[in-house]
């Protein structure tokens, strides 16, 4: 999992997100798992300073709507996703809150810096 980087997507508002993605084998669904493996790859993400993560779901995927809420994405924006598709997604988003709360100013020859620090995993 390590060696494994981060696929990015270019959304049409011009920035580049990381994303999130998740496909549960078809007698496997509902027992929670794309939950689980959705928040544990968020942990190792944000764990790995990542600061923001997306997820594009299409609006009447009900099942994929719930997972990212679950994992603590909102609705960020929607978007017609592909240039000939067009199809219709919610873009989902959740920052990572260790870079939020780690913002300290940090005075510095009578002017203010700002020193951010995360804990390492
Ligand atoms: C989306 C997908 C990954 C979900 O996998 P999963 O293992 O069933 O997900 P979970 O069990 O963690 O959670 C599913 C949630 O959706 C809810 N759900 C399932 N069917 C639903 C429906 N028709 N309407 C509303 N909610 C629904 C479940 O009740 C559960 O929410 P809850 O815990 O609040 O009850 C799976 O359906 C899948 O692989 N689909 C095909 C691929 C796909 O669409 N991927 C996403 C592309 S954006």
């Amino acid at each position: 999992m390590k060696d494994r980087r981060p696929v990015p997507q270019d959304l049409p508002n011009g920035k580049t997100e990381t994303e999130l993605g998740w496909h549960v084998r078809r007698d496997r669904q509902g027992w929670g798992y794309a939950t689980e493996a959705a928040s544990a790859w968020m942990g190792e993400m944000f764990g790995r300073g990542e600061a923001h993560l997306i997820a594009l779901v299409r609006p009447e995927n009900r099942p994929s709507c719930r997972v990212a809420e679950k994992i603590g994405m909102h609705i960020e924006e929607d978007i017609l996703w592909n240039a000939e598709l067009k199809w219709p997604h919610h873009v989902y988003g959740v920052s990572n809150p260790n870079l939020d709360q780690a913002v300290a100013p940090v005075p510095f020859e009578g002017t203010f810096i700002h020193a951010r620090v995360w804990e390492c995993p």
